[in-house]
């Protein structure tokens, strides 16, 4: 028993906000940014755009595809470290702006690598014996920008706001046909500190010193990060395509979290893949978090960049730390 996607969806908010653009809010330069991330534009959701505003556009189209009414969803998991409100869940504002009232919701943060954590979260869910659940909706959505402070230039290149989305739906067919064939989750929080955001949690609420300090907003080392990341994307990729008895050469496209192109293109050398095996979509959207992945996804199906039956690799990594990997075959 396993789960198979059956539909994927994707939604960018319509302002872009380019590399020029910034060069007028910090000091900084198109060159520096496209050569150390990757990124030219990233989108920037409406000051009255909620992230389930964002999630109910990405859903609609993967449940179209799907060929899935709202009524047919019994399971939604969302995963955002920028939601609507601290409760109630934005998996629930989702349903109701989505009508899906048959379906049993909750929001995971697992930051950037939580679509990933969604779909072995679902997986488990669904394969369950006697589980009553035969359809979910698993997403990642984020309006990280109002977690950017727009006067650091060390994170606010870095982030864009989205929603990508997939219907998973019970897989009947055995060990043949469109399944997902395993994931690996990690996690580390002896890094907790190394990217996060400091204030506005139990630990320490919101006052005017933390707004003085612009501690409610994301701060990052960056250098630190990336040296773990590469690491744990490479690693979990391998224990995945192990536990599959699959090599990276078997697997058609690697999509790896858009954070950094040169995060990508060496987690991609590592696996020994060429660079047309591994999607890169950072340029258009800057690092959209827990939707990048989802988001990279759904624009590789939808131009038609993928077989029956071709190996999907995805991976990812974010704050916790938080890691882990997922192959599908399509
Ligand atoms: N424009 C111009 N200069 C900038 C800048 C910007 N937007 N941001 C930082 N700098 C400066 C710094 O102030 C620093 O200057 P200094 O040396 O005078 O102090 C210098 O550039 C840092 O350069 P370097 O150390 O070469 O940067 P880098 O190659 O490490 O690249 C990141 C910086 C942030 C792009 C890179 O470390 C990174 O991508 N890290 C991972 C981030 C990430 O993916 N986070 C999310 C994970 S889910």
């Amino acid at each position: 028993m396993g789960i198979k996607i059956i539909g994927t969806g994707s939604y960018a908010p319509e302002k872009i906000l380019t590399n020029h653009d910034l060069e007028k809010i910090v000091d900084t330069s198109d060159e520096w940014i496209r050569t150390r991330t990757g990124i030219s534009e990233r989108h920037i959701a409406a000051p009255d755009e909620a992230a389930s505003d964002m999630a109910t556009h990405a859903c609609r189209n993967a449940m179209e595809m799907a060929g899935v009414s709202p009524d047919e969803v019994d399971l939604i998991i969302l995963a955002t470290i920028s939601g609507d409100k601290p409760f109630p869940s934005t998996a629930c504002f989702l349903q109701r702006k989505l009508e899906a009232f048959n379906a049993t919701c909750f929001d995971i943060q697992a930051a950037c690598s939580g679509f990933i954590y969604g779909i072995e979260v679902a997986e488990a869910m669904i394969s369950k014996q006697d589980s009553k659940y035969r359809r979910a909706l698993v997403l990642g959505v984020e309006k990280i920008t109002y977690l950017t402070n727009w006067e650091d230039r060390n994170t606010c290149v870095l982030f864009g706001d989205g929603a990508g989305a997939v219907v998973v739906e019970k897989s009947e067919e055995g060990n043949s046909g469109s399944r997902v064939l395993g994931s690996a989750l990690f996690s580390n929080g002896t890094y907790t500190d190394i990217l996060d955001v400091p204030a506005g949690g139990s630990a320490k609420p919101i006052d005017e010193e933390v707004l003085a300090n612009k501690e409610q907003f994301i701060q990052m080392e960056g250098k630190e990060v990336f040296k773990l990341a590469v690491n744990a994307m490479v690693g979990a990729c391998k224990e995945v395509l192990d536990k599959a008895s699959v090599t990276s050469k078997d697997i058609r496209w690697l999509i790896p979290h858009q954070a950094n192109k040169r995060i990508i293109s060496a987690v991609g050398k590592r696996l020994d893949l060429t660079e047309k095996n591994v999607y890169i979509n950072v340029d258009k959207y800057g690092n959209t978090s827990a939707a990048s992945v989802a988001i990279a996804l759904d624009e590789l199906v939808r131009s038609g960049q993928v077989e029956r039956d071709e190996l999907i690799l995805l991976t990812a990594f974010g704050a916790g730390l938080t890691w882990g990997a997922a192959l599908l075959r399509w």
